[in-house]
């Protein structure tokens, strides 16, 4: 018996990384999937591998920033599958990179439109649903960066607190229907948002991202795609309105390098053997 039997759920940038890796891992736990993405090819890719793993999975090719394509997505699920339990609002992009005063506002927008306009899009269209069902959970994909600021990436960060924050309220009001709300937060999950963009790509993106936290090794899309099974899972009847931080001990606080060192500790300011007194006595 699967942990997702009879659900039925919309993910959304299921082509390609994350949504991908969770779309086959939700097709193996018994869901019906509705892969919507703008990316055919990709999509119809993971249709496959969905199928291929166990499950049922349809195509959607949708811009999560228009409303039409979200209102859209959750109908093909109601369509195809006769009903909808979950909602990954997963789907993004880097969007506005670059100093501050280099943004354009056009370029914000469309940042905006992706990262977060799309999420609200997701819930508002898929609470009428789960009330029908009696309750559902929704997912969306937030950030280490929306927990923290990050140097060019000013449209993303704000963007990704402000999925956080949605997740909360939205977890307030849909209590009572028995809708959870909650988001993740990656560190840096080794996917072609990453690599593409890096010199020498998924490899040498694998090396660089094994550096940045105590679990010296990259993030990979199944360690999220196991959060997003947990969170629509029966398991977290209780959880709502929480950010589920997956990252490999980043953002657990600062100075720590692999191997358990500290960087702050290699230049002396950290704690060293023994015992720290008072400082009037040192
Ligand atoms: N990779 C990381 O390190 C990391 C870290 C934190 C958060 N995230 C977030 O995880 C989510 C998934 O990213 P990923 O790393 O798997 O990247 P990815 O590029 O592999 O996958 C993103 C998917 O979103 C789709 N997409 C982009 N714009 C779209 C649109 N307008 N409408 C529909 N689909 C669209 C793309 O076609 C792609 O299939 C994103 O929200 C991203 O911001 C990623």
């Amino acid at each position: 018996m699967g942990r997702l039997d009879r659900k039925v759920a919309v993910i959304t940038g299921a082509a390609s990384g994350i949504g991908r890796a969770t779309a086959i891992r939700f097709a193996g736990e018994g869901a019906a999937v509705v892969v919507a993405d703008l990316n055919r090819d990709g999509g119809e890719a993971t249709v496959r591998d969905c199928k291929e793993n166990g499950g049922s999975a349809v195509f959607q090719q949708a811009d999560v920033a228009k409303e039409s394509d979200v209102q859209g997505a959750v109908a093909r699920a109601v369509k195809e599958f006769g009903r909808l339990d979950i909602i990954y609002n997963n789907a993004g992009l880097g969007g506005a990179v670059g100093p501050i005063e280099n943004i354009t506002l056009e370029n914000w927008d469309r940042s905006l439109a992706v990262l977060l306009r799309a999420v609200f899009l997701g819930i508002k269209y898929s609470v009428p649903e789960m009330r029908k069902v009696g309750g559902g959970s929704i997912i969306s994909t937030a950030s280490v960066a929306g927990l923290r600021g990050g140097p060019g990436l000013h449209a993303y960060c704000a963007a990704k607190a402000s999925v956080v924050n949605l997740t909360r309220s939205a977890a307030l009001e849909l209590g009572k229907d028995k809708i959870r709300v909650n988001c993740i937060c990656p560190g840096g999950i080794n996917t072609p948002l990453v690599y593409n963009s890096i010199p020498g790509g998924e490899q040498v993106s694998a090396q660089f991202l094994a550096h940045f936290q105590p679990l010296a090794r990259a993030g990979r899309p199944d360690d999220i795609a196991g959060m997003a099974l947990y969170l629509a899972s029966d398991d977290a009847e209780w959880v709502t309105g929480a950010a589920m931080v997956v990252d490999g001990g980043l953002t657990a606080g600062w100075g720590s390098t692999p191997g358990g060192g500290g960087a702050a500790q290699g230049v002396g300011l950290g704690p060293r053997d023994g015992w720290s007194g008072p400082s009037f006595e040192r």
